[in-house]
């Protein structure tokens, strides 16, 4: 029994389902997160994935929130704390080794800085929940997709999220736009997975 400490139920009703029957099918050993959180999908992955190999998993996070949670007033140090002790709870009760190498910081100076340490194609399977504004979301595919491995897959979430205000929605204050741009730039790159239109799944097939 894990004693996990979250706040929501985002990753259970967003991705679960469709991760249940994916992750399978990759099983990755080498995972980057984008957006951690309370660690959520971390620890998902790690509970899923260490009892039948070892994992090396990075998240990065600012931990002071995107805009939507600023305006929430979330406590992120908190949120960052639940993150530490989840992650730990998941690693201490993994059958076998995992590795959580914890970034915080801005995603486009935490994504260039695993380029500048050589490690271009060399996570089996990306996932970008960071920033939902448009030109973050685009930085983070951009260099995610270069971070992925030839055959790995990467995941967006929220890929048809926008803020429930709608007299005040901004096209740029969400991801779509920016994931759609990604997609057609890199068309001859990738494959798009069939899933439901909640996150956006894609196979990376070539450099
Ligand atoms: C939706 S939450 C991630 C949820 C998590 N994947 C889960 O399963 O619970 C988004 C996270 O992205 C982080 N974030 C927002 N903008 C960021 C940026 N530019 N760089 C790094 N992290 C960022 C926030 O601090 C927040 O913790």
């Amino acid at each position: 029994m894990r004693d996990y400490k979250f706040t929501n139920y985002w990753f259970e009703e967003g991705a679960r389902g469709v991760w249940d029957k994916l992750i399978p099918k990759v099983m990755p050993r080498t995972i980057l997160e984008v957006g951690s959180f309370e660690g959520a999908s971390a620890c998902y992955l790690i509970d899923k994935l260490t009892g039948s190999h070892d994992l090396e998993l990075f998240c990065v996070d600012t931990w002071d929130g995107g805009i939507e949670h600023q305006l929430a007033d979330f406590d992120m140090a908190s949120v960052e704390a639940r993150f530490r002790h989840n992650v730990g709870e998941a690693a201490k009760h993994a059958e076998h080794k995992v590795r959580i190498d914890i970034r915080k910081g801005q995603s486009d100076i935490q994504l260039a800085r695993l380029l500048s340490e050589g490690k271009a194609g060399y996570f089996d399977f990306v996932y970008i929940d960071g920033s939902h504004q448009a030109p973050d979301v685009l930085c983070d595919a951009v260099l995610g997709f270069k971070l992925l491995k030839k055959g790995g897959v990467m995941v967006f979430d929220d890929y048809t999220w926008s803020e429930h205000a709608p007299a005040d929605t901004d096209i740029l204050r969400c991801p779509k736009i920016a994931v759609d741009a990604f997609v057609n730039i890199h068309f001859k790159k990738l494959q798009l997975l069939k899933a439901p239109l909640f996150q956006l799944y894609v196979k990376k097939l070539a450099d």
